[in-house]
């Protein structure tokens, strides 16, 4: 071998060897720590509210094996489509073996808001850390301490299998560099308090963006385009727009887009059902009218 192409080898070997470590480094996990969790009393019946907000429940529902197993407990276990493979979010009932019962509140937060398991692994961003990693800490803390209020369930982990997801989600460490903003949520002093409550219900735990966001080539949601509509998660149509809702008369006023946000499609108002806004919608059913009005308030606001 002539020497030329052999110190060419050599620098690409090197450069190789030089990615796999950037690789290696820059999707190293970034915890918070115990000092980036503020001291607070524990509120359950906040934490109930935010739970709904966030619709935990959604993706954490039982599996239908479970066998007398209400389906409003997170029991986890059922299966979840993603783009990488199908997933089963886990138990969130308090079971010390099955559940989350022996965790601390900082893996609790580390989980939900960094999108960090205990192990210190990545965690598809099918759960939408993305969003709640805008949310005020103490909001996580309460839902920690409402899930404790849960009767326990045992709930077995099942595994996904998917391949290379060891990998996968090394890659997911890397992807976290465009793909997580974890400026916390700021309030607008120009706006009312009513929009404000909205603004931080929407952007953080209710997650709105992840869907009705496009996202760019890196499959990070694009700023520039919020609330503009986005692919439809089921592949047919779209994600429809949050813009203009009322300019376009998709509604009358913010009023009658709470009550759609309150009643869904059985009070004759429709595009509130497929695509997983069914769910969407009977969580945030939940939540108490001056909540479900804020939500109305800040997306009727979107020009
Ligand atoms: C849109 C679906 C979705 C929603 C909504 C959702 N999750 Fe999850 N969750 C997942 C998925 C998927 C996983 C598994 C991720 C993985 O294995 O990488 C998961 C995993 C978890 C884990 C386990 C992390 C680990 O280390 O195994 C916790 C804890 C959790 N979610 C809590 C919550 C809480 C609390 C809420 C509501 C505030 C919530 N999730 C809402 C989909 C969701
Ligand atoms: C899991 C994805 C997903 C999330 C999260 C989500 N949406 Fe939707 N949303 C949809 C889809 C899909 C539709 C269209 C449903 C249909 O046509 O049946 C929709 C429709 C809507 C509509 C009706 C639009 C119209 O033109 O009348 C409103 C209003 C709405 N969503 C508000 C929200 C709000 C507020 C949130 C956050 C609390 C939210 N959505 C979160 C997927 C989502």
């Amino acid at each position: 071998m002539r020497s030329g192409s052999r110190n060419t080898l050599i620098a690409l070997a090197l450069l190789a060897v030089l990615g796999l470590l950037a690789f290696w480094l820059l999707s190293m996990p970034r915890p918070l720590t115990a000092a980036d969790i503020p001291r607070h009393t524990a509120d359950a019946a906040n934490g109930e509210r935010m739970y709904q907000a966030a619709g935990c429940i959604s993706c954490h529902q039982p599996s239908p094996d479970l066998a007398g197993v209400d389906a409003s407990v997170p029991a986890g276990g059922a299966p979840l489509e993603t783009p990488v493979g199908t997933l089963y979010p886990m138990n969130l009932t308090p079971d010390p073996e099955t559940g989350i019962g022996n965790w601390t509140d900082l893996q609790f937060v580390n989980a939900v808001q960094r999108g960090l398991s205990p192990e210190g692994e990545h965690l598809i961003p099918a759960l939408p850390y993305t969003s709640y990693v805008h949310m005020k800490p103490e909001d996580v803390l309460d839902i920690r301490a409402y899930l404790a209020s849960l009767p326990p369930v045992k709930s077995p982990e099942h595994e996904a299998d998917i391949t290379a997801l060891p990998l996968i989600r090394r890659g997911v460490g890397l992807w976290k560099w465009v793909g997580l903003d974890t400026t916390p949520w700021q309030p607008d002093p120009s706006q009312s308090e009513t929009w404000n409550r909205g603004s931080y219900l929407v952007n953080g735990p209710g997650h709105c963006q992840e869907c009705h966001t496009p996202r760019n080539v890196f499959m990070a949601l694009d700023a520039s385009k919020a609330f503009q509509g986005g692919p439809h998660p089921e592949g047919k149509g779209r994600v429809p727009s949050l813009r203009g809702l009322i300019e376009r008369g998709r509604y009358t006023d913010a009023a009658d887009l709470a009550s759609a946000l309150q009643y869904g499609e059985v009070m004759g108002y429709d595009k509130l059902s497929s695509g997983g806004m069914g769910q969407v919608q009977r969580n945030i059913s939940q939540l108490p009218e001056s909540d479900i009005q804020a939500i109305a308030d800040y997306i009727a606001s979107l020009e």
